[in-house]
């Protein structure tokens, strides 16, 4: 089938916009209500592009869930508890609608047509023209519903989701919306099934590749599909065909054996992936990878027969700006910051992760433990494991299964042997090529899912009696090999050398921690001198938003990170980079502000075999590392620049500090460019001070805009994870009123009061969506004065300039059929499938189009269709939005800029006095 991005041009309010009691009219075929129906008046509703994500762009509130990021769209505060949050329910806004149209040809007739959704927070409803289509609850598996038998061909069609983020599913910030690609899929009547390609290798060579060929028509049909391997240079490697008879409106499994010699296998340094495409009547392409990936209780994790310590990092779905929206780009951002800081394995902590990331990991190297958000064999947890199960099965990085997390009502007890046993045994049916782990933060304890898994995954070497209980649990329990499934919870900022609770403080030089949590060199020391050990995963890679702790009152975000929220690592990075990557790394941190007379604590983190460190010019000390440690020092502060100077085999490296002062530049960075039209850029603002000195301390106000024209500023981060500042810009729309046409040669139908205005042709008004009407005067269309004629067309064409920038051409309150033609080319009609003649055609119809320099021309071809139908107007606007400029606090002396633009290098940011 063939996949085409669904993405573009959606539509999104909040259900507050609409009215409070909606009947979805499920009663008669296609006769949907209220948002749900095909026709309805959107005219006030958001342009966006998905991924979308409607949390993030509300205020951050104290009285909403800080544990889940202090958003209002859920009336929950806790996940574990019956309690509410502080907010009223009219400030809540838990439901998003979503609509969009689109075109289907005469051409499509016949043809199979599905949209896909990878992910939707949550409890989604789909109407395709006011048809229900289905329900889908879970917020992290994807769904596909084949929409052919309810499409209208040749006309416009709409698409409408109804999303209600209200019931949490996880005790995380967890957004809201389509938070992920959708895609339609055209097929003829004989196609491969989606996710049906299944691909299993050895690292001899060995591949078994099968599909499910679906036969939609009334005749047996005989394919002979080819199965065909290329490598990474498209070279073809393997080839077989097979023959298979598929009986009338049914489906057969076809599998294919191949044998690729001497095979390059997928690795952490060399992710080699070959192309399996199975060709028949469809085509379908799967990527994948051969590699061997064992979990072995005396050599801990092998891959390809070597021994990897698993390096991991638990990660959330979130980032600055866009919230859990993540653009593709952005996921394989993240995927590349951690291997950056030598990260090699990644947990989809704790549901299913978005498809782009995972091929991210397939194709920059990284492991990963693949993960249900749902524990146990109710029918919910089960769908929910075989989508994962069925989605992800090919990807090469995916080398563990994990059912669960930290449950805490059943996880010692032998019920919960019970349901992690039956779990991993229908786990393994639907793939028997990983083992499965299970979260457990219960200590030794082997009775409940525990014992049930065949990998122990433990959560924090804290949370059991003493420093050696897991080498006691690994001797009772020889033969179950052992992950760190979460370790780490070491809370800290990027720069501050503050601890103060009552200002949401914390020290980065300090070595904060939970309760059950460690400090990086902690766990790594510990995990690195027990070969046994496979390896663990910090909680977590990224802060993220929610699980504010330890100020879960008064922050919004997380500070476990080891990159902050917004993408800028935090001190540790460098621990990590030092002893799990073969790069240089000499790193003073915090900063070089502390006051006068204060004993300045500084950490330097390195793999150099030798520091020495000079203030001011002079030699104040010199400094070897032990391996897997860090230097930290103790100096009295004295203004001026402290200098580290490195050896290692022989070569220098140096870092320094500066006393900064006042902020009186801003230094734009582009840290990541757009490469499609798909992608998020991010500019990284850096406080300099007078004599060129980055101010690492710095907290200035920012006020950041991009140049009309020059793409838009979708959100903003400094880190801060109490800080109140809202992400999101602020978009207004603006309107232009269309206000004469020229109808057979004359200017037609300005009306009387507007005469005097002609000259202008045109002119600005602000648009209100919530205004009711218009003034008269601009209703410049009156068609079909003679009542008494025949169907009959009218063509009203205008020349417009100097309107490049504008997005779309509304036309509101037609009470016929138009057309619109820009340029010559037909870009819409506001045309329905006729039910209530009396409603139709008069609610606003927006066309988004493109608009050229200079002249371009403007038709409306109005169309009676009905005998004796009134004499009716409307208005033509053409409209665009706009954005306010964005403002956002330097956070120890740096904040990120999330856009959409060709050239995130011209956004402007000032400081604001
Ligand atoms: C773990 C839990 C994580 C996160 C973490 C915070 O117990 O599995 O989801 O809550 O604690 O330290």
């Amino acid at each position: 089938m063939k996949k085409s991005n669904f993405n573009k041009n959606w539509l999104f309010t909040y259900g507050s916009n609409i009215e409070a009691f909606c009947n979805f009219g499920f009663g008669k075929y296609s006769e949907a209500t209220g948002p749900a129906a095909s026709v309805y008046d959107y005219s006030n509703w958001e342009r966006i592009d998905l991924p979308h994500d409607f949390a993030v762009s509300l205020p951050k509130s104290h009285k909403a869930n800080t544990m889940a990021g202090g958003r209002p769209v859920s009336h929950f505060a806790r996940f574990y508890t019956e309690e509410r949050t502080g907010l009223q329910d009219s400030e809540i806004e838990n439901i998003g609608w979503y609509r969009k149209t689109f075109t289907v040809g005469e051409h499509m007739r016949g043809r199979r047509v599905f949209v896909e959704f990878e992910g939707v927070f949550r409890d989604s409803t789909v109407w395709v023209n006011g048809v229900y289509i289905d329900r889908h609850t879970s917020g992290y598996t994807g769904f596909i519903y084949e929409i052919s038998d309810h499409l209208i061909f040749g006309e416009e069609n709409s698409i409408a989701v109804r999303v209600d983020s209200d019931q949490p599913e996880g005790w995380w910030y967890e957004g809201a919306g389509i938070y992920r690609n959708v895609y339609m899929w055209v097929g003829e009547s004989l196609y491969i099934k989606h996710e049906s390609v299944t691909v299993k290798s050895s690292v001899e060579g060995n591949v078994r590749a099968s599909c499910v060929i679906v036969n939609d028509t009334e005749v047996e049909v005989t394919e002979c599909p080819t199965f065909k391997i290329t490598d990474s240079c498209g070279n073809q490697v393997a080839s077989v065909e097979r023959r298979v008879t598929i009986p009338a409106y049914s489906e057969c499994e076809v599998v294919a054996e191949l044998k690729i010699d001497s095979p390059r296998l997928w690795d952490l340094t060399d992710p080699h992936l070959y192309t399996l495409t199975v060709s028949a009547t469809d085509e379908a392409e799967e990527k994948f990878g051969i590699r061997e990936a064992i979990f072995d209780p005396e050599r801990g994790f092998l891959l390809n027969g070597n021994p990897v310590k698993i390096r991991g990092a638990c990660v959330h779905q979130d980032l600055g700006g866009v919230g859990i929206a993540l653009t593709d780009n952005l996921n394989r951002y993240k995927i590349a910051k951690l291997k950056e800081m030598g990260v090699n394995a990644y947990r989809a902590s704790h549901n299913p992760p978005s498809p782009a990331l995972l091929r991210a990991c397939d194709e920059l190297g990284m492991l990963v433990m693949d993960e249900v958000r749902m524990f146990g064999t109710s029918p919910e947890a089960l769908r929910q494991m075989e989508s994962l199960v069925r989605r992800d099965k090919n990807h090469p990085s995916v080398v563990i299964w994990c059912i669960g997390n930290e449950e805490f009502s059943v996880h010692n007890s032998e019920w919960s042997y019970r349901l992690a046993e039956k779990a991993q045994r229908l786990l393994k049916r639907l793939d028997d090529t990983r083992p499965v782990t299970y979260g457990g933060c219960n200590g030794g304890n082997f009775t409940g899912a525990n014992g049930a898994v065949e990998v122990r995954g433990i959560n924090y070497i804290h949370n059991g009696p003493d420093g050696t209980w897991i080498d006691r649990y690994h001797n009772n329990h020889p033969t179950q090999p052992i992950v760190g499934t979460e370790e780490t919870s070491y809370v800290l900022s990027r720069g501050g050398t503050v601890n103060d609770l009552g200002s949401s403080m914390l020290d980065c030089t300090a070595d904060v921690t939970m309760m059950w949590a460690s400090t990086p060199k902690g766990w790594v020391k510990y995990m690195e001198k027990r070969p046994y050990f496979s390896g663990a995963f910090m909680w977590t890679g990224f802060d993220y938003r929610g699980e504010p702790n330890p100020f879960v009152y008064t922050n919004f975000s997380s500070s476990f990170g080891t990159i902050d929220l917004s993408g800028m690592p935090k001190p540790p990075f460098y621990y990590y980079k030092s002893w799990w990557t073969d790069e240089t790394v000499l790193k003073l941190t915090p900063h070089w502000n502390y006051k006068t007379g204060e004993t300045a604590s500084i950490i330097i983190y390195t793999n150099c075999d030798e520091v020495t460190l000079y203030l001011n010019d002079k030699e104040i000390g010199k400094y070897c590392v032990e391996y897997l440690d860090d230097i930290r020092v103790k100096i009295p502060f004295e203004e001026g620049t402290l200098r580290a100077v490195g050896i290692r085999n022989s070569v220098e490296y140096t870092d320094s500090l500066t006393t900064h002062k006042e902020t009186v530049k801003i230094k734009s960075r582009v840290e990541l460019a757009c490469e499609g039209d798909e992608d998020i850029s991010i500019v990284e603002l850096t406080g300099i001070d007078g004599c060129g000195s980055i101010c690492a301390t710095a907290s200035d106000m920012l006020e950041v805009e991009m140049p009309e024209g020059e793409g838009e500023i979708v959100g903003v981060c400094n880190g801060d994870p109490k800080d109140t500042y809202c992400e999101k810009p602020a978009f207004f729309e603006k309107s232009l009123l269309v206000k004469a046409f020229n109808k057979d040669g004359k200017l037609f139908c300005v009306p009387d009061k507007a005469q005097n205005e002609r000259k202008s042709r045109i002119d600005y008004i602000e648009y209100r969506p919530n205004e009711k009407g218009y003034d008269d005067d601009y209703r410049i269309v009156a068609i079909f004065k003679d009542e008494e004629c025949e169907r009959h067309t009218e063509i009203y064409t205008t020349t417009l300039t100097d309107v490049e920038d504008y997005e779309y051409i509304e036309l509101e309150r037609f009470g016929t059929v138009c057309e619109v033609y820009l340029n010559g080319e037909l870009i819409g009609s506001n045309k329905r499938a006729p039910r209530n003649p009396s409603t139709r055609y008069t609610r606003p119809y927006r066309f988004y189009a493109n608009f050229k320099n200079g002249e371009n021309t403007l038709e409306i071809r109005a169309i009676r269709e009905l005998v004796g139908a009134p004499a009716f107007s409307g208005y033509v606007k053409l409209g665009k939005r706009v954005a306010s400029p964005i403002r956002i606090p330097l956070h120890y002396g740096k904040a990120r800029v999330f856009l959409k633009s060709a050239h995130p290098e011209d956004l402007v940011a000032k400081i604001v006095k």
